[in-house]
Formats: structure tokens, C-alpha cells, sequence
């Protein structure tokens, strides 16, 4: 990942570093897709407040355990829960269920990867002809067969090569760089979309909160994102906080991911929503919210045709960071002990997740169009078994096991580790992880399935 520690296990270089490759496997499709997406079908700002307390109440906590728990074990999810409760093995369950959810999220992740990938080059295409892209674009790319199966094919042969060569040094230098890049041009999409006639009415959908609207299944997909979006309750942070130094403060660390990460999705959404009610479309336009509108905002611009190559650009680039990180849950594993080289995990790895990852693509298609499990195609499917049930009962487990059983002592001795954090960090982070997560993720999980009524 980056350089080698004394133990031989790879090492975030510095403090910095550590929170760019946080921020990295955090910030990607998640902030620019799914949280539109979500928001936009699940009734707008009710959902953004539900989502933004998750954050909060539940994300952070969780955040700080798996940097806690994957620094003090120096492994793998897998290795690391298996071993972090003395005599119970059984949590290692833990990253097993992680190593399913990476497979499921990397089948429809890498889909959209694709779709970001194929827009590059679209809008080059057509800038280069000095035209717009075609109103039916979206459609017919994610409803193709072979095109998306090729996009995500190139996809994840790209991001296996990036973890297989051991560059993903190079990657976080490019992250670090274009990063800072794309939320200018976020910023440059939100003064034009928020400079067209009506589109206040999006910033209300966006803000003004009408709490009727929060149902049982709003809640649960609220959670969900918070922790799709900080790559929460699957061991990814965990594997990542086996790499940090003894001296990063982790819940500072983490406070400051968390919030440049909410800062990308709302900055997206304060684009996304005002163009859509300039343009008289739907907030719930699924997941081609994103690839109908962004085109549409820079047409309003000079120079539009190349912006749109260059948001594009950057969002792919956010991508690699997040699919690095989700790939490297599996091949962590893998590599750990040895047993398995980091050429032959990655490829390994990147094969099974285009087999599964066929699957999601070509529902979106006719080929499996019409292919319904538990009433749901397979793209759907994917995405809400990983995270509205995977990930929050992960999450549980981890506060469960952080907050319950760890032990105070080692929880505060790994948390102060390299610097002196004040006393009541750990009182309120350890009160969070033992009571306020625990009590809301199993009360929105049971509410959300209609096993309890609130
Ligand atoms: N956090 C990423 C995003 O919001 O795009 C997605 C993700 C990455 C989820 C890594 C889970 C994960 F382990």
C-alpha cells in the first residue's frame, strides 16, 4: 500500500497520508451517485437529515472503532476480529460477512464505475465534434449488453493492476492532488445550477425537512449510506487501520474524514437538485440521476462540452480510491501469512467480482432485465443486501465489540497511543459505541423489516 513497517506489513507514510487514503477509499461514487440517488428517492431533505445524524450518532463511532481495532491488531478484518476477544474466535464472522459485502458492493459499484469511465469518454467524443451529449445517453449505455460489460471489465482490470503492482502509492498521490480539483468544479457546478431560474426549489428539497416523510425503510437507507459512504462495517477501515501510525489521533482523523466526506455529498446534491427543478425533471430519477444531470448544468456553460469531460475525469479518479480500498479487503486477506501472493490475490479477486458484478450490470439490461429474487433484480439486490442489512448488522458487531468487549483500558491505551487525547474523548466515544449505536442501528434494522412498529 505504501511503505513497509518494521513488521513487514505495509504502512500509511505519514499522518497525512492516512487521512488522504481514509478520505480516499471514502469519497467516490458514493457522494456524487448514491447520495442524489438516494436522496432524490427517498423524498429529499427528511432523508438528508436522517442520513446527517447517522453520520454523526452512528458513522463516527464506528469509524474510530475499526482505525482502533485494526491499528491494535496490525491484520486483516478476518485475522483482526478473530483475535481481537481473547478465546472468541467467533467474531472473525465478522470479516467473513465483510469479505461478502466487498463482493456485492465491487458487482454493482464497478457497474457504475463503467458508466462513469464510458462518460469520459462520451463527452470527449463529443466536445472534440463541438456537440452536447445525446439526451438518451444513459439509457442506452447502462441498458446496453455489451458496452457496460466492457467498461466494467476495464474497470476492474485497471484497479486489479493498481493493487497487484503495489502502486496504490502513486494512486494516493494522485487522489491527494485532484481531489482539491473536483470539489472546485463541484463548486463551479453549484453556482451555475444555483444561478438558473427556479432552483431554490431544489435547495428546500434539499434542506427544508418534511418529517412526515420518515418512514421505516427512509431510516434504513439513511444508515446504510452513512456507512456505504465511510466504507463502515465490513473491515475496510479496519483493514486500513491495521496500516496507520502509532501516531495518528485517530478520532480527530476521523472526525475530519467524516466531515470533508459530507461536505463532497451535500455539494453534490446543492448541484444535482436545484438543476433538476430548473430543468422541470424528477428528484427520483434513479441511478441516472447523476449522468442526466451534470451534462445538462455544464450546457448552461462556456466551454460546457469540456467541463463535462473534466467532471467526468475527476469522478473516475474518486472512483479508483473507494474500488482500491474495496478490493483490498479481499486481497488483504489473502496476503496475509504469505500464503498468497499480491499479483495472484488481486487477479484472483477481480475476476470472481466480474462474475458477480455480470450479474448487476446485465439487469440493468434485457438479458437478466426481467430476473427477480425477493422482488428485486440483481443490481438492486446487491445494493441493498450489502448495505441496508450487511453492513449495519457489521457495524452492530464492531460497536458490540469495541464498546462491550475490548475492554476499557486497551480501547484507551490504543486511542492516546503516540499523543495525550483528553479523558473525555474516550468517555464519549466509548458511551457512543456502547450504547447510542447499538440501540439505533438495531432499532432501525428491526423497525425497517417490520419486526418492531416505532
Ligand atoms: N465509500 C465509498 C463511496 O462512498 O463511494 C464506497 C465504499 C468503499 C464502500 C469501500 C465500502 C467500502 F468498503
Amino acid at each position: 500500500m505504501t511503505s513497509t513497517n518494521k513488521k513487514g506489513r505495509d504502512a500509511f507514510a505519514s499522518g497525512l497520508g492516512a487521512f488522504a487514503a481514509t478520505l480516499g477509499s471514502a469519497i467516490g461514487l458514493g457522494n456524487i451517485w448514491k447520495f442524489p440517488f438516494l436522496t432524490g428517492s427517498n423524498g429529499g431533505a427528511a432523508f438528508v437529515l436522517a442520513y446527517l445524524l447517522s453520520v454523526v450518532l452512528v458513522g463516527l463511532p464506528v469509524l474510530v472503532a475499526e482505525h482502533l481495532i485494526g491499528r491494535k491488531m496490525r491484520l486483516d478484518a478476518v485475522h483482526a476480529y478473530g483475535a481481537v476477544v481473547p478465546k472468541q474466535g467467533i467474531w472473525a464472522a465478522i470479516g467473513w460477512a465483510g469479505l461478502l459485502s466487498a463482493f456485492l458492493i465491487m458487482a454493482f459499484y464497478t457497474d457504475v464505475a463503467g458508466w462513469v469511465f464510458a462518460y469520459v469518454f462520451k463527452s470527449a467524443v463529443a466536445a472534440f465534434g463541438g456537440k452536447a451529449l445525446g439526451a438518451g445517453t444513459f439509457s442506452s449505455l447502462a441498458g446496453g449488453t455489451w458496452e457496460p460489460l466492457a467498461w466494467q471489465a476495464g474497470v476492474l482490470a485497471m484497479t486489479s493492476a493498481i493493487i497487484a503492482l503495489g502502486v496504490s502509492r502513486g494512486i494516493e498521490k494522485a487522489t491527494k492532488a485532484l481531489m482539491p480539483l473536483l470539489l472546485i468544479l463541484l463548486v463551479i457546478c453549484d453556482i451555475r445550477a444555483l444561478t438558473l431560474p427556479g432552483a431554490f426549489a431544489g435547495v428546500d428539497y434539499l434542506f427544508k425537512p418534511d418529517l412526515s416523510k420518515i418512514t421505516g425503510s427512509v431510516l434504513i437507507a439513511a444508515l446504510g449510506l452513512s456507512f456505504f459512504k465511510l466504507s463502515l462495517g465490513m473491515g475496510t477501515m479496519t483493514t486500513y487501520g491495521s496500516y496507520l501510525p502509532d501516531g495518528t489521533r485517530i478520532a480527530p482523523n476521523a472526525v475530519r474524514v467524516a466531515l470533508a466526506d459530507t461536505i463532497v455529498s451535500l455539494l453534490a446534491g446543492l448541484a444535482i437538485f436545484p438543476a433538476v427543478f430548473a430543468f422541470g425533471g424528477q428528484p427520483a430519477g434513479g441511478p441516472g440521476l447523476l449522468f442526466n444531470t451534470i451534462p445538462l448544468i455544464f450546457s448552461r456553460m462556456p466551454g460546457g462540452a469540456f467541463f463535462t469531460t473534466i467532471f467526468f475525469v475527476l469522478a473516475s479518479v474518486a472512483t479508483i480510491g473507494a474500488m482500491v480500498s474495496l478490493i483490498e479487503v479481499p486481497v488483504a486477506w489473502m496476503v496475509e501469512k504469505g500464503r498468497v501472493k499480491r499479483p495472484v490475490a488481486a487477479c484472483l479477486t477481480g475476476t470472481a467480482m466480474f462474475a458477480l458484478g455480470t450479474l448487476a450490470t446485465l439487469s440493468q439490461s434485457a438479458v437478466l432485465g426481467s430476473v427477480r429474487l425477493f422482488g428485486k433484480g440483481f443490481f438492486d439486490l446487491f445494493d441493498f443486501v450489502s448495505s441496508n442489512v450487511l453492513l449495519p448488522i457489521g457495524a452492530l458487531a464492531i460497536a458490540v465489540v469495541a464498546g462491550w468487549l475490548l475492554g476499557r483500558k486497551p480501547f484507551e491505551a490504543e486511542l492516546r497511543k503516540g499523543h495525550a487525547a483528553q479523558p473525555w474523548h474516550t468517555k464519549v466515544i466509548l458511551a457512543f459505541l456502547r450504547f447510542v449505536a447499538p440501540v439505533l442501528i438495531l432499532v432501525i434494522l428491526l423497525n425497517g423489516f417490520g419486526i418492531i412498529r416505532l
